[in-house]
């Protein structure tokens, strides 16, 4: 089967690397991909938006299965776009896929379908949203309501911070805006949270903790994600009960009365108080580098996943992860996730001899000339799988240590809460 990936991210690299594992799979196309994906795919310069060049190229090279992995593709509606065709696509069309791309619709659906989440409002304007936070009690979390690729959230601690944000967001910061949001400030401990879906039934697919900020300790700005360690130590089938039967189910009835199925991964993004959830966001993919961290861990042959998962035939498979944990460290470029060089030489990749358990996923890299040149903020995911993560964790630090790439940095403390 030939298959093919959009994307150019870590999550992408680590997609393709298992594809590639399965029998079922005799060739694959990441669109556009990465220096790492070139090695087992073969990258096709289209870029991500452009829908009508990418389906010429499917079917010019009969692709037989698409798996889209960024939301920004999802929201703008891929999926349907591939309706009167016969390729079979892996991802959630565009109104399920307003899950991510509109936090207003997901809290009209929690509204109606009684899921736990933090209380909010919402607002057209910006003297609404001024007379509101003028007597309203601090913190409280102000948000812009459309896709604003992590950003376009603000913890505000006083009245002071919460006018910036509103004024920020009507200003048009992140887009248009017709309306914010303003939700209570949940306190707890945040937990990623992952099902595949056919449309019909879903399946558990691993859960993580991710670290967002970039500084360690979890301080300094927001970015995509600096690293993640799988599973969750939050998790128990107690907890996992109550997020399916709260959470994940009554949002895919949801998504049903809406007549329409979901197919995909679902991200369940989660904020656990007194061992409740909360749902905090969804995002219709994968989480990035939640993916990478646990991809490794999963047993199955993922194309035969995938592709069951667009027949409607998920209830055949078990879903079965490795027992042991999991832990990703993301390099970066010096400077993100503010400005940061670009085209820096990568020297050396080839020479680490990688152990049995351990995996490299590039994320912004591009090849030229047949040199690796860095292509973003986030570089390089180092991921080590093992029973003990604290080991795992040094060793790939020795590991970032012997590439020795003078325009990076990373975090040494992911995993601290469970670790240390
Ligand atoms: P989101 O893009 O909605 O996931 O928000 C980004 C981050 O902001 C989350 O991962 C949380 O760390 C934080 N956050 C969002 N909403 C809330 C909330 N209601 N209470 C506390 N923290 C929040
Ligand atoms: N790592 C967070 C995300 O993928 O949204």
């Amino acid at each position: 089967m030939i298959v093919g990936i959009i994307g150019s991210g870590g999550r992408e690299h680590a997609i393709c690397y298992k594809i590639k594992k399965s029998t079922l799979t005799t060739k694959i196309f990441c669109i556009p991909g990465n220096a790492g994906t070139s090695n087992i795919a073969e990258n096709v310069n289209i870029k991500v938006n452009d829908f009508k060049s990418i389906k010429n190229f499917c079917l010019n090279n009969k692709i037989e299965l698409l798996i889209v992995g960024p939301e920004q593709p999802l929201v703008d509606g891929i999926v349907d776009y591939f309706d009167n065709t016969n390729i079979k696509i892996f991802g959630p069309n565009k109104l399920s896929s307003k899950l991510e791309g509109s936090k207003i619709f997901t809290k009209k659906i929690c509204d109606k379908y009684n899921i736990p989440t933090a209380k909010f409002k919402i607002f057209k304007n910006i003297n609404e949203s001024k007379k509101f936070l003028n007597e309203a009690q601090f913190p409280l979390v102000v948000k812009a309501d459309g896709l604003a690729a992590g950003k376009g959230v603000y913890i505000c601690k006083n009245y002071s911070d919460g006018i910036t944000a509103a004024e920020e967001i009507f200003g048009g910061k992140f887009g248009n805006a017709e309306n914010l949001l303003v939700e209570e400030f949940l306190l707890g401990e945040e937990m990623s949270y992952f099902v595949i879906c056919d449309g019909k039934n879903y399946k558990f697919i691993g859960s993580a903790q991710d670290h967002k900020r970039v500084g360690e300790g979890d301080t300094g700005k927001n970015t995509g994600g600096m690293g993640c360690y799988s599973p969750s130590r939050l998790l128990s089938p107690e907890l996992s009960e109550k997020i399916n039967k709260k959470i994940v189910e009554p949002t895919l009835k949801a998504i049903k009365d809406l007549g329409n199925r979901y197919i995909g991964f679902l991200y369940v993004g989660l904020m656990i108080k007194d061992k409740n959830p909360f749902l905090v966001e969804f995002n219709v993919r994968m989480g990035d580098p939640e993916c990478q961290t646990i991809l490794p861990l999963l047993e199955n042959d993922l194309t035969k996943l995938f592709l069951n998962c667009c027949l409607g035939k998920l209830k055949e498979e078990e879903v079965k992860l490795n027992n042991k944990r999991s832990i990703c460290i993301v390099l970066c470029s010096k400077g993100y996730p503010d400005k940061y060089d670009q085209n820096i030489l990568i020297d050396g990749l080839s020479n680490l001899n990688l152990k049995e358990n351990e995996y490299i996923f590039h994320a912004g890299t591009k090849l030229e000339n047949d040199q690796i040149l860095s292509n973003g903020g986030r570089v390089l995911n180092f991921v080590s799988l093992s029973d003990d993560l604290k080991t795992s964790r040094e060793e790939l630090i020795n590991l970032i240590a012997r590439l020795n790439w003078g325009n990076g940095f990373f975090r040494k403390d992911i995993g601290y809460k469970v670790i240390d």
